[in-house]
Parts: C-alpha cells; structure tokens; sequence
C-alpha cells in the first residue's frame, strides 16, 4: 500500500474524494499527512474529520521556499510519505523538492493542458470561448503544471456556460479521474520512469 501525502490549499474537494475512494476500497493508499499552506483552508476541517495529520504552514513565515520546503521534507520522512498528491496546492515546488521526490508527484489541473495553465483555469476557458476543456493529471516538474501528461478527460462547454456552471462539470470528472489514475500508478509501481505508468 502506498503512503501518500496531500498537499492543497483550498476546500480540497479532491482531498475528499481521494480519502473516500481509500474507505470504499477502490485505491489502495493511505493518507498519512495533509500538507496546507492556507491555515483558513476547508481542507483542514476535512483532514480533521477523517483522523489525518496536517502540516500547517505560511509561506510568508519563512525565509524562502527552500525554507519551509526543507520542513515538509522532514514531515513527509517522518511520516515515510513515499508520493506526493497535489490537489489544488496552489504554489510551485521547488528544485529540492523536486530532486527529493523525483518522479513521485502528481498534480491535477483543471484544463486540457497545455492549454489554460496556472490560476482561474476555468474561467481562462470560459472566457477564450472554446468549446470544450477538461482535466489533466500529470507529473510534476519545475514548471506551472507542465510536466509529463498521465490522463487527460474532456468536458464540453456549451454556449451559455458560465465558470459557476462549468466548475462543478469539471469537478464531478475530477473526483472520479484522480482516486482512479493514482490506483493505476500505484499498482504499477507508481514511478515517472515506469513507461507503463504514462499509458493510461
Ligand atoms: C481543482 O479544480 C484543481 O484541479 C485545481 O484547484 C482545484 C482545487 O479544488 N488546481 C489547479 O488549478 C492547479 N493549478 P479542491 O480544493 O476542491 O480540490
């Protein structure tokens, strides 16, 4: 079983869904921390309920990103995290993390990438008026939500879409996709270099 942690800064709506798909035996993981960077995030409520430990953090406390990357490093080895599963963690990571973790973070992102990167993804796709966008599930790299593609599902927007409407359609395909991707992973290895692991 793989040990991961969850790193979000928002309602963390995919938190939950990740933690129910764990319960209901369809992803064979279990969440041993809750990294947040938003001490006001719904998130931590949601960690609370299910019994999850989180690390709390401000990034303005700190020095540098190095700084307080170089403390979740020790939360995650306490914790023998062994994957990272960004779900709505709204920063970049940095070079360390990266070389630490290589090949074991996954982010999800609400748009066909590479269109529509970084914030207001679904408002970026209401607003260019294309008619269909959707999520992606890749690996992580240095970059804003590049790195390479795992899963991608398409949701068409119709004409009178607005980014309230368009949000839950994108959603309800997140919850579903990212428990089911991370299954696959895990049960392939769960490694960027396992070219099987790309070939959802
Ligand atoms: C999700 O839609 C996720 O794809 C997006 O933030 C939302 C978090 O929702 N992530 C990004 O935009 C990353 N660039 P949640 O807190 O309800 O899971």
């Amino acid at each position: 079983m793989k040990s991961i942690a969850i790193f979000a800064s928002g309602s963390g709506s995919n938190f939950q869904a990740i933690i129910d798909a764990i319960q209901e035996g369809k992803l064979d993981a279990q969440v041993n921390l809750l990294v947040c960077d938003q001490p006001n995030a719904f998130v931590i409520e949601r960690a609370k309920n299910a019994g999850i430990p989180s690390f709390v953090f401000q990034a303005k406390q700190y020095k540098s990103k190095e700084a307080y990357e170089t403390e979740i490093i020790e939360e995650l080895n306490k914790r023998d995290v062994e994957f990272v599963v960004l779900a709505g963690y709204m920063r970049l990571i940095g070079p360390g993390f990266l070389n630490e973790y290589q090949g074991r973070i996954v982010n999800i992102h609400p748009s066909l990438l590479p269109a529509f990167p970084g914030k207001d993804a679904i408002g970026q796709a209401i607003r260019a008026g294309v008619k269909e966008s959707g999520v992606t599930v890749h690996f992580v790299d240095e970059g804003m939500d590049t790195g390479p593609m795992i899963a991608q599902e398409a949701v068409s927007i119709d004409v009178n879409d607005t980014s309230e409407s368009l949000q839950p359609k994108i959603h309800a395909i997140e919850h579903k996709l990212y428990p089911a991707v991370l299954q696959r992973l895990f049960s392939q290895g769960g490694n960027k270099n396992d070219e099987k692991a790309r070939t959802y």
